[in-house]
């Protein structure tokens, strides 16, 4: 008899029964069973996945019940037009890029934008002027974009066509948008917003604002990542100033022409749910997720990070004025210096927990209001009960650097020929890669950026102390020649 390893391997998750405290925002299903509309669609999902038939619309020619669906997605948001995507946030990006910019233009984007941005600025051969990502020096915790820096580069970038921005980042910090989006109205430009992780901003007073309230031109939001919706589900929102025609033919070219009606069906409900029972149930998490954060901070062995901690910024002990805000509904839960939440994350899962990601410092834990006390109690107990003995990890500093020069755009470098080196012998070379030490998760050098001593000094710093280094191949990087 034959095997089936994925199915084996997946039921054998499944039958972990571990606590969810990560994607999807359906929590194993619990989010469906809140409401009865919800159990009604849980009994026959499976029956759900079925393709265009009389009577039940055509994702890709929307006249129906996908149309109406999708306006009610549109006035809950407050967008011109909003459409379901059933390639994730990822078909989101490309699709928004696509639309909102022609080949050649010039974007300011984050450093650390999702590959998906990347890839559509390769795609649609775009010029990126990239903003700096900065780190929490205290926590090691990467951070969305700096006033100051950002404020630098709009200046000097005036014939840029458009700002591509991450709010929140994984971690749930957001920036400023409301003073990101007032400027560059006042250059002409557009505002794209990836919000993959915030589908919930706006449904509480207690969380960070929904970009398209603040005036943005394009949104995407994932979902799946923190709503009730089958994984791989996403919103794309159209505000002001886009040529909707172009949104229409590039959200098609994107998407699969048989689009499950299972994921559309769970994006219509997680719409229904957060717009019926968002502001009430997001109240209370936020609650349940202060109490515990007390519960756990007073254990003195571990930190969760909270809206103290964003004045407090890089290294400088000034005010500081970027008016950072956070997802409350969301941990970063931080070890001291000297342990590993690389480690801290495999503990949890042992102990059932599933958290969504660790860095070297920090654990991120996803939550959504179908997480009970319960659970949070089983993670509040596993930390009072964990051995900091097991977590110990040498201390690795996170360097901060220059940016380095563009010798040409990422799209050129693609059809480059490429010739691998020794890294020490790549001085004055163009790199052909992004090299990317996790952590920070933040390029160091991205493809078609010139390769300086001091690029090589920081990437052999981090090779030295073990730290994983895409793009750095048994000590070679790829390069190309102009
Ligand atoms: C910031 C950000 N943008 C976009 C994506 C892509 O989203 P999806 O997985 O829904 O395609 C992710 C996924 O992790 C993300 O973190």
């Amino acid at each position: 008899l034959s095997r089936l390893p994925l199915v084996e391997g997946v039921l054998k998750y499944i039958k972990e029964k571990n606590i969810l405290f990560c994607m999807p925002g359906h929590k194993g299903g619990l989010g469906f069973l809140k409401t009865t509309q919800g159990v009604e669609l849980y009994k026959n999902l499976i029956k759900g996945d079925i393709t265009e038939v009389d009577g039940v619309d055509n994702l890709h020619f929307a006249g129906g019940i996908i149309k109406e669906s999708q306006q009610l997605l549109s006035e809950y948001y407050g967008s011109i037009k909003s459409y379901f995507l059933v390639n994730g946030s990822t078909s989101g990006n490309l699709a928004m890029i696509f639309s909102a910019f022609n080949e050649g233009d010039k974007i300011i984007v984050e450093r650390n934008c999702h590959r998906s941005i990347f890839n559509a600025i390769i795609m649609r051969k775009l010029k990126p002027v990239y903003i700096k990502n900065k780190i929490h020096s205290k926590y090691d915790a990467p951070f969305p974009l700096d006033k100051e820096h950002f404020l630098y580069l709009i200046k000097e970038n005036r014939d840029a066509k458009g700002i591509i921005v991450t709010y929140p980042n994984y971690y749930g910090i957001c920036f400023d948008l409301q003073y990101v989006i007032e400027l560059a109205r006042n250059y002409g430009m557009l505002v794209l917003v990836d919000a993959a992780h915030g589908a919930h901003f706006g449904a509480s007073k207690l969380l960070p604002e929904n970009p398209l309230k603040l005036g943005a031109n394009m949104v995407v939001m994932s979902a799946h990542k923190t709503l009730p919706s089958l994984t791989q589900t996403a919103f794309l929102h159209v505000g002001e100033g886009i040529d909707i025609n172009k949104v229409d033919f590039y959200v098609s070219a994107f998407l699969s022409t048989s689009p499950s009606y299972m994921f559309l069906c769970s994006m219509d409900y997680a719409r229904f749910y957060i717009e019926e029972y968002g502001e009430k149930d997001y109240d209370e998490l936020i609650k349940i997720c202060a109490v515990n954060r007390k519960r756990i901070n007073s254990l003195g062995k571990f930190y969760v990070l909270g809206p103290e901690d964003l004045r407090e910024t890089l290294g400088n002990q000034d005010e500081d004025n970027n008016m950072y805000t956070m997802d409350l509904t969301r941990y970063i839960l931080n070890v001291p210096k000297g342990y590993s939440g690389h480690k801290l994350l495999q503990y949890l899962r042992v102990n059932k927990i599933q958290a969504e990601m660790s860095d070297s410092r920090n654990v991120v834990l996803i939550f959504s209001p179908f997480d009970s006390s319960q659970a949070f109690n089983a993670l509040y107990i596993a930390l009072k009960k964990c051995d900091m003995k097991t977590l110990e990890q040498e201390y690795v500093d996170l360097m901060d650097y220059d940016m380095p020069t563009t010798i040409m755009y990422p799209y050129e470098v693609m059809d480059r020929e490429k010739t691998i080196m020794e890294l020490r012998q790549a001085e004055h070379k163009i790199s052909a890669a992004a090299i990317v030490p996790y952590p920070p998760g933040i390029p160091i050098i991205m493809p078609g950026e010139r390769i300086e001593k001091k690029t090589i000094a920081i990437i052999e710093y981090y090779l030295r102390n073990n730290v994983t280094v895409f793009g750095i191949n048994q000590g070679k990087i790829e390069t190309v020649e102009k």
